[in-house]
């Protein structure tokens, strides 16, 4: 039996923090559930949130705002993340694209599904999926009502110049089972399959290979849910096992510990088991994503990190229904070392931490 649940999260790079913002929320209908900054590295980065109503894993779609790289889209990447709507909801995705003038690629269909793809500012794709027998809440907005809006992942599409090794590591090293092939996309689902338990295969024996690099337009990684930090060493093992030696340690990702390995095609796929408390793990459940919040290792150090960073502005409809704006205090948290043993790292050298960084851009 697989230890993979279906999907966790998916992590793109996208340009600018507050462009993002409205776009995943304005437009896209998403809640923005978490501020928080990339872990690694010199240069201060956002990390961005957004999930369905009930933050639930599987919904979770993160972004790194790196305007300052681009990258590159090519093969040997995720080429577009596919969230499911209900049947019936594709008219009101076309009227609403072409409203915000994002865009799409009208209706098309796959494995008897309809989806549209569709562009984020940065240049990222997206798609809506219908799926009725998604059952998951969607977060509701002004112009992204119950009826029309996501569920949640349906799954990613993979862009692969060859499509073997990568089915070998899905299905021996994940446990996913390959159910159809159309045209140049194999399917392969997890347990029950359907919405959030498919990952999509794109043969493209000709596109030249993409960047792996953060760089904003292009996907950086997806995730895979397993129950808890045992699993994730399982499944660590079981890279090692199989010859994937190349599996990161485990990683302490503060809402969630996680094992990197990339697989032959190309594409970064981390194992996630989510914290106890999840994302309500330093700020409550109704107030995910209003303030910005560092890991306590980096709290010493948040004048610095926010001069680095631009200033945002998270929408008022952002908030759970009857739930009150309120400021929040740095989150007290513990930072001994977690009881998995997930590595953290705690020192860091920031590059243009006076500001400098930021004004040169200007
Ligand atoms: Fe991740």
């Amino acid at each position: 039996m697989s230890l993979v649940k279906g999907i966790h999260h998916m992590t793109v790079c996208v340009a600018g923090a507050q462009e993002d913002i409205d776009f995943q929320t304005q437009v896209f209908g998403q809640r923005m559930i978490k501020q928080t900054v990339l872990f690694d590295g010199r240069y201060a980065h956002y990390h961005l949130y957004y999930a369905n109503a009930n933050a639930e894993p599987g919904s979770v779609y993160t972004t790194f705002p790196y305007g300052r790289v681009k990258g590159r889209p090519g093969s040997g990447q995720i080429q577009s993340t596919a969230y499911t709507v209900p049947k019936g909801s594709m008219k009101f995705w076309v009227k609403q694209f072409d409203r915000h003038k994002v865009k799409h690629t009208g209706i098309k269909e796959r494995f008897g599904q309809k989806f549209i793809r569709f562009s984020h500012p940065s240049g990222i794709q997206l798609e809506v999926i219908e799926d009725n027998a998604d059952k998951r809440t969607g977060w509701t907005t002004k112009e992204v009502s119950a009826d029309v809006t996501t569920r949640g992942f349906h799954g990613p599409v993979l862009s692969v110049r060859e499509v073997a090794e990568t089915e070998r590591f899905f299905v021996d090293a994940l446990g996913f089972k390959k159910t159809g092939k159309e045209g140049a996309y194999h399917r392969f689902e997890i347990g029950d399959g359907g919405a959030n338990k498919t990952v999509t295969l794109l043969h493209e024996p000709d596109r030249p290979s993409g960047s792996w690099v953060f760089g904003a337009g292009t996907a950086h990684h997806m995730a895979l849910e397993v129950e808890n930090d045992e699993k994730l060493a399982e499944q660590k093992g079981i890279y090692e096992e199989l010859g994937y030696t190349d599996a990161s340690e485990i990683k302490d990702r503060m809402y969630f510990h996680s094992v990197y390995c990339r697989c032959p095609g190309g594409i970064l796929v981390e194992c996630a088991a989510t914290v106890p408390a999840g994302f309500a793990v330093d700020e409550p459940a109704d107030q995910l994503g209003t303030s910005l919040l560092l890991p306590p290792w980096f709290e010493a150090r948040r004048e610095e990190i926010e001069a680095m960073l631009d200033p945002i502005t998270v929408p008022e409809g952002n908030l759970p229904k009857g739930a009150k704006k309120v400021p929040l205090p740095a989150p007290v948290i513990s930072s001994a070392t977690p009881a998995s043993g997930a590595s953290r790292r705690t020192e860091a050298v920031f590059v243009g931490g006076d500001g400098s960084q930021k004004k040169k851009k200007k």
